[in-house]
């Protein structure tokens, strides 16, 4: 499917914030409760720490003030909150109707759930709705998986964090900072990473690696070429923050420089709709993103999603 920007009206990011669960759960935490240790979590996924807890409205709130407060908007002139998260408060309503309530908002607001692929799907829709008019969105991505992860389970229960990631966007007069982006899904693979309603996840790990590592390769690539522009010319690479072995995979065969990647895993865990952007806001707040840039986003999650996308930072035109 063709990307283009032709006429399109588009948008850039004006303001964002973060937060985390506020207990700080340690791998020599975990070591005390399963059989597991510092040096197989460290190597196998490059995690050290997670920050457990908080509902999902109540790190959304808090992250969404922060991202507005910076942008310096009214919230009542936020046209649309998009929540993208996989651990909804309540199954009715979406928890984007909390949110709403919680920063004062007075627009639309719903749920987008692609799992940790998420927070991209919700860039993209944000962009179509400013494309339609709308002229402020408020985009958060939130997750607490720690409330359904089975802490038992050493499989899945050394991988998850809590955390919610929120950006403003504002509609400019021209195409905007989004080049191109890409949306994937493979439901056939649903059994790999799933819970059920009420129940804890479950999850292939191996297979899920090998699969992300190529789903992740193949949206980026799509993303890169619909933008029209050089591997080599990507500035920042914001991938999912799942395990660091499956984004050094990545970007090898993708060519890009780790370094050239932003990674927080390793104190966040991870946090599924809230990873990507709490590596964007920690690159940001690092001063890692200069005017211009190019910042390629690229994530993979249950379902199998994978969703990426290409954008040039600060660009109104
Ligand atoms: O957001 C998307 C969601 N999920 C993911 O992206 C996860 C993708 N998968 C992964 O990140 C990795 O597959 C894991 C980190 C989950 C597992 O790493 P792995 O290198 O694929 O390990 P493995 O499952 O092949 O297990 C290797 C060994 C096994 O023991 P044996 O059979 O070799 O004796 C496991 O039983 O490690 C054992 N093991 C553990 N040992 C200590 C599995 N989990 C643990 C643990 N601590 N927590």
């Amino acid at each position: 499917m063709p990307r283009t920007r032709d006429g399109v009206r588009g948008a850039v990011i004006t303001g964002w914030g973060c937060a985390v669960g506020n207990r700080r759960v340690t791998n020599h935490d975990l070591e005390q409760t399963l059989d597991t240790s510092d040096t197989w979590i460290v190597e196998r996924t490059g995690i050290s720490e997670r920050q457990v807890g908080g509902s999902t409205a109540e790190l959304s709130i808090r992250s969404g003030q922060a991202a507005l407060e910076m942008s310096g908007l009214d919230p009542a002139s936020i046209d649309a909150l998009v929540l993208s998260t996989t651990t909804p408060d309540r199954v009715v309503p979406a928890t984007s109707a909390t949110v709403q309530a919680g920063l004062g908002l007075q627009c639309g607001a719903f749920d987008v759930n692609a799992a940790c692929s998420g927070w991209v799907y919700g860039l993209v829709n944000a962009h179509g709705l400013v494309a339609m008019g709308a002229e402020r969105i408020l985009l958060i991505g939130t997750d607490t998986l720690t409330r359904i992860t089975d802490w038992s389970d050493r499989n899945t229960a050394v991988l998850f964090g809590d955390g919610s990631g929120a950006v403003v966007l504002e509609a400019v007069d021209g195409a905007g900072q989004m080049l191109a982006w890409d949306l994937d899904a493979d439901g056939t693979a649903e059994e790999l990473l799933f819970a059920d309603i009420g129940g804890f996840v479950q999850m292939s790990g191996k297979e899920v690696f090998r699969r992300a590592v190529r789903i992740m390769v193949d949206s980026a690539r799509k993303s890169i070429a619909h933008a029209g522009i050089d591997i080599e010319e990507v500035a920042l690479v914001v991938p999912h923050q799942a395990n660091k072995r499956i984004i050094e995979a990545a970007t090898k065969q993708l060519g890009i420089p780790l370094d050239k990647s932003s990674v927080v895993l390793q104190r966040t865990g991870n946090t599924s709709s809230a990873s990507i952007p709490l590596a964007l806001v920690d690159a940001l707040d690092n001063g890692r993103v200069k005017m211009g840039d190019l910042v390629l986003f690229v994530g993979f999650g249950a379902g199998m999603t994978a969703a990426s996308a290409v954008i040039r930072w600060g660009a109104t035109s």
